[in-house]
């Protein structure tokens, strides 16, 4: 890892499989790090309660931060859904629904472009600082050969596009600020259980795994990489 001298605070979003093991390595590896772990089960679970999908809970994020009293120096967004009650991604055209492609690109596109704007006030133009987002290959438009999984894939494929964005409007108003869109790879988490089944052994991670890889490949990134969608191994991921 190029750079273990991280030192603020560090706030990670989602603890699932990859989030919760995101969480336990920062910690161990990062020791002047202030990790902070937000979700929408706050109290025992998380330190500061966030629902992405709620805008009451963005607008209080950037105040409930201020309380620490530490540079913002890291955003890991590991946040994300695939499946769920009544969601299920799609196979076929006929399966599209409207309410499910809305709850997609709630979750997997807005929410990280809208945690970037919650969190802008903390920034400083002289503070290093990466802003982490976990895409996903298939919201690759050049990659996608096998089509279905058309909420999940065009949410991705959005959040890519708002996360480029805001990488060149912050390269000018935050010139030690990077943003980056990251694969793990195929991860044993809740989200990947019921696709495993196809998944070859040696290419199905675990969640710590998948968290050192992508803490190396972060902690690679530099300002003039800032917009960069990169996968675990550190190769980048065509649009
Ligand atoms: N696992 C893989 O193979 C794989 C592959 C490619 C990309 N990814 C991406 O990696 C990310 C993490 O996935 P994972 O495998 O760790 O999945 P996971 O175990 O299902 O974790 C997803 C996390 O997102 C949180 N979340 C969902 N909706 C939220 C909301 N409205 N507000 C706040 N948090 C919310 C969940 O919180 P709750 O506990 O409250 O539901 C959970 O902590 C996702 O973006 C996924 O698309 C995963």
């Amino acid at each position: 890892m190029h750079d273990n001298t991280w030192s603020g605070l560090a706030l990670v979003v989602g603890t699932g499989g990859i989030g919760q093991a995101i969480s336990e390595r920062l910690q161990q590896r990062f020791p002047d790090l202030t990790l902070i772990t937000a979700g929408r089960q706050g109290g025992i679970r998380h330190q500061v309660q966030l629902d992405l999908e709620s805008d009451v809970d963005l607008e209080r994020l950037a105040p409930a931060l201020k309380h620490f009293d530490q540079p913002l120096r890291l955003v890991f967004n590991c946040s994300g859904r695939l499946h769920g009650p009544g969601l299920q991604p799609e196979k076929r055209l006929t399966q599209l629904t409207r309410e499910a492609l809305a709850e997609q690109f709630a979750i997997n596109a807005f929410a990280p472009v809208l945690l970037a704007k919650a969190i802008e006030p903390l920034l400083k133009r002289d503070r290093p600082f990466h802003f982490a987002s976990l895409s996903a290959r298939v919201g690759s438009i050049t990659d996608n050969r096998s089509g279905g999984w058309y909420g999940y894939r065009a949410a991705k494929s959005a959040q890519n596009q708002l996360l480029k964005t805001l990488s060149i409007e912050w390269g000018r108003r935050w010139p030690n600020a990077t943003v980056t869109l990251l694969h793990p790879g195929t991860t044993d988490t809740a989200l990947s259980k019921p696709f495993q089944s196809f998944v070859p052994p040696e290419k199905l991670f675990s969640p710590e795994r998948a968290a050192d890889q992508l803490l190396a490949v972060l902690s690679c990134q530099t300002p003039p990489q800032s917009g960069s969608f990169v996968a675990w191994d550190g190769q980048p991921i065509d649009w």
